[in-house]
């Protein structure tokens, strides 16, 4: 897209559903992106991690027992810890059922099946390598995982994917095996320490509550790691006020649970 003018102002932030549309559906589920596909949300972030045999899931906290019925299934398996269960368990929970009875039998997706959802869908990911302190190598398996799925070619890598992270070390990794796919850091570096992130990140994503519009123009006023201006991605944002505020700040994407909603707001601002 061309460029806004100064009198247009900046152009309107990239929506971004939080784990799918988790205010409509479970979060992390192929449930969830079916939906935000229906409500016509294109991006969708998701949290990768690994089980004890080695495969990578779809999953945000370290335990199993907040979004599944693990407790249940496996009671003497306290405290739950996603990498202490082989896939074969973890694919017999149920994902679905504690958010609501309609979506009972839904599962914890593999990575593999998440990737051919999302391109079966035609949206684009933001995938998060999650606590990958927990998970060594998992960088390399992610990246085994993308070629298998063919989403190491030049349409996903230019359009569709942006693999982030809180742990600048796993990013790092993430660039060497990598240098061609894009990067976002998780978190808010001071202004001062933003250039030594753009040489391997390309998005900068912090908690909305940090985001100054001087901190903005510093990120914007750095090239990443492929000669292209450092976006900025706020988060969690769910207010339409805010995200409107956000948007008027020149955040390049907004990633929210309520992306239908937020992108009715940017639309009608
Ligand atoms: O995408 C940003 C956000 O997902 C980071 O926090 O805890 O929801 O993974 P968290
Ligand atoms: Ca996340």
């Amino acid at each position: 897209a061309p460029a806004p003018t100064a009198a247009e102002g900046p152009a309107a932030p990239v929506v971004i559903g939080h784990r799918g549309v988790p205010v409509e559906a479970p979060e992390n589920t192929l449930a969830s992106i079916d939906r935000a596909a229906r409500l016509g949300t294109v991006w969708v972030e998701n949290d990768v991690q690994r089980t004890k045999d080695g495969a990578l899931i779809v999953m945000h906290d370290t335990t199993l027992d907040r979004t599944t019925d693990a407790k249940r299934r496996y009671p003497g398996r306290a405290p739950w810890k996603v990498g202490d269960f082989t896939l074969d368990e973890i694919e017999k929970l149920d994902a679905g059922s504690w958010y609501d009875s309609r979506f009972t039998g839904e599962r914890v997706p593999t990575l593999d099946r998440y990737l051919r959802r999302v391109d079966d869908n035609h949206q684009k990911l933001l995938l998060e390598v999650k606590a990958p302190e927990l998970y060594p190598g998992i960088e390399r398996q992610i990246v085994a995982e993308l070629r298998r799925s063919g989403w190491l070619d030049r349409r996903h890598i230019d359009e569709a994917l942006v693999v982030q992270s809180f742990s600048a070390p796993s990013l790092k990794t993430l660039h060497k095996l990598r240098p061609d796919l894009k990067k976002g850091f998780l978190g808010a570096p001071k202004a001062a320490d933003l250039p030594s992130y753009a040489a391997f990140a390309d998005q900068i994503n912090p908690d909305h509550t940090r985001i100054t519009a001087d901190w903005i123009d510093a990120a914007h006023a750095l090239k990443g790691p492929h000669g292209r201006r450092l976006e900025v991605c706020a988060w969690t944002v769910d207010d339409e006020d805010k995200a409107v505020g956000l948007a008027r700040m020149g955040v390049d994407g907004i990633i929210t649970n309520a992306p239908h909603v937020i992108a009715a707001a940017l639309d009608d601002d």
